[in-house]
């Protein structure tokens, strides 16, 4: 079903009495309801501490990054199995982060996505274009394959556990946000992909959040758009009062 979010990505910002800290001071600020899912994205070491401070909390811990891998010998890597140990339901796959420092592919993302969904969790999928990219004009095919490579693979059931979050990279960390309108005929650019390959239904019902220097001053004409269903947040999701008021945008 179609929800609000809201997730912070706190990318690799916090160590633990951060991040500890900063859980203290959203649950000090939290209102009684939002009308959104407010997520939170620590690192992999504050992950279990996060969950356990946050069980009281409407707040989801969720994860950066996952293995594509069952198990053995990955030095260095993290298993979905290892995240539901520890309370994960939703990992964000294929930041741009991670596509262009670490050169995960097209292949590896939709190996990861996959396997993420049949251990039954939920996936916010990143996709979005550099800005030599969108000043050719080719923004729109490039997001395209992106997300034809990743998902189209999966089922409309899969799809239910799939979040598409559209981070165009000149916007993200630079100050520098797509227009409303510039958000909202992507998302509505990326639904009709939807629709035309999985139906109606999938369409209808896959939140695609924006990402990019999404502040306090430019949440609420950003979720206003029909087709934009909530933000993934950088750097504004450091500072509790600024990340409940994104929250508060809706
Ligand atoms: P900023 O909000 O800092 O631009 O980061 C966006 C982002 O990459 C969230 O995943």
């Amino acid at each position: 079903m179609r929800k609000n979010i809201v997730a912070g990505n706190w990318k690799m910002n916090c160590d633990l009495p951060t991040s500890q800290k900063l859980i203290w001071e959203l649950k000090k600020a939290l209102k009684p309801d939002y009308n959104c899912e407010l997520m939170i994205a620590p690192s992999f070491p504050c992950i279990y501490p996060a969950f356990n401070s946050t069980l009281d909390t409407p707040i989801e811990v969720v994860a950066q990054n996952c293995s594509e891998q069952e198990k053995g010998a990955f030095t260095g890597e993290v298993s979905i199995d290892m995240l539901q140990s520890v309370g994960v339901k939703t990992v964000i796959i294929g930041h741009s982060e991670r596509r262009d420092i670490y050169k995960e592919d097209d292949a590896l993302l939709a190996a990861k996505t996959v396997a993420a969904i049949n251990k039954g969790m939920r996936v916010i999928f990143c996709c979005g274009e550099h800005l030599e990219i969108r000043k050719a004009g080719d923004h729109f095919s490039t997001v395209g394959n992106q997300i034809e490579k990743a998902l189209f693979n999966l089922t409309p059931a899969q799809m239910e556990q799939v979040v598409i979050a559209y981070e165009p990279v000149w916007a993200i960390g630079t100050g520098e946000t797509a227009s409303p309108a510039q958000a909202q005929e992507m998302h509505a650019h990326i639904r009709t992909m939807l629709k035309d390959h999985f139906g109606d239904m999938t369409a209808h019902h896959t939140s695609i959040l924006y990402g990019g220097s999404v502040k306090p001053a430019n949440a609420a004409e950003l979720f206003a758009n029909p087709d934009v269903d909530g933000g993934l947040v950088g750097g504004a999701s450091l500072d509790a009062q600024s990340f409940l008021a994104i929250a508060d945008a809706f």
